[in-house]
């Protein structure tokens, strides 16, 4: 059995690309067509909330018309569901495909795509269907009101304070299936490191961190996650 007592694993869009779902620095430089300032920004919620609300409807229909989680996944809630220390995962994804796997002890610092929030005063709810300018808000009955319940570049990402303790306080952080572009999720593993933890990265290839790390492993996520869990 493992001698890791408290472990974090952050995952980027590399493990739920063999679902299925894009990542994001395709060689275009383009997020499903649109560049990232169009979609995902304040400003382009204010320039034209129609495009990002169609956006966002299109990349939530993939979830509930049945992209399913993969081996990467289940690996993830498997080792969970049967470790005795903390095991947390941190994920920058907005698709739902760790819940669906099983995981219990999930942070979404970007935000759900499954989920949209009020505008005006922060209530958060479920959102399944298409959402657009024109609905009625549930809290405040006003239309416009609401938005995606992402991050979006500019924002502040969600749960710091709690991800700043858990990666004060682990001996194993893993990360897997992220180019470690986008901070602060890319300055984890040396918050980890300086706390004591071993850092693992699991990628299809070399990112600019991973000469960072202690320990890496190449190749596919659906391979390398279950393979590393199960010689913990
Ligand atoms: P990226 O698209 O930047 O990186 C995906 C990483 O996954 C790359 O390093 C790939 O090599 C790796 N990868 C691809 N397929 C893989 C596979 N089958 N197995 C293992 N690794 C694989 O995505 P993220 O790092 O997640 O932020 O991007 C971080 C953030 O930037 C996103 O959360 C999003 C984006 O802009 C916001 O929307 C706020």
């Amino acid at each position: 059995m493992t001698l890791f007592h408290s472990i974090v694993v952050l995952t980027g869009a590399g493990i739920s690309a063999e679902s299925g779902i894009r990542t994001f620095r395709a060689a275009d430089g383009l997020w499903e067509n649109h560049r990232v300032e169009d979609v995902a920004t304040p400003a382009a919620f204010i320039k034209d909330p129609n495009l990002v609300h169609r956006f966002y409807n299109e990349r939530r229909q993939q979830l509930t018309r049945g992209i399913k989680a993969n081996a990467a996944h289940v690996a993830l809630a498997q080792f969970e569901q049967q470790f005795t220390g903390r095991f947390t995962v941190i994920t920058q994804n907005i698709d739902n495909l760790h819940e669906q796997a099983g995981s219990q002890k999930l942070i979404h610092m970007h935000g759900e795509l499954l989920k949209s929030r009020c505008n005006k005063t922060g209530t958060i709810f479920t959102a399944l269907d298409d959402t657009a300018v024109s609905d009625q808000c549930p809290c405040c009955d006003e239309p416009s009101n609401v938005r995606p319940h992402i991050v979006w570049f500019g924002e502040m990402p969600l749960f710091m304070p709690e991800i700043d303790d858990l990666l004060s306080d682990c001996d194993l952080f893993v990360s897997i299936g992220t180019s470690g572009n986008v901070y602060p999720a890319a300055g984890f593993h040396q918050m980890a490191k300086a706390a004591g933890a071993h850092t693992v990265e699991i990628n299809l290839e070399n990112t600019s961190t991973s000469s960072c790390f202690d320990e890496q492993h190449i190749g596919l996520a659906t391979e390398q996650v279950p393979l590393f869990f199960n010689s913990l």
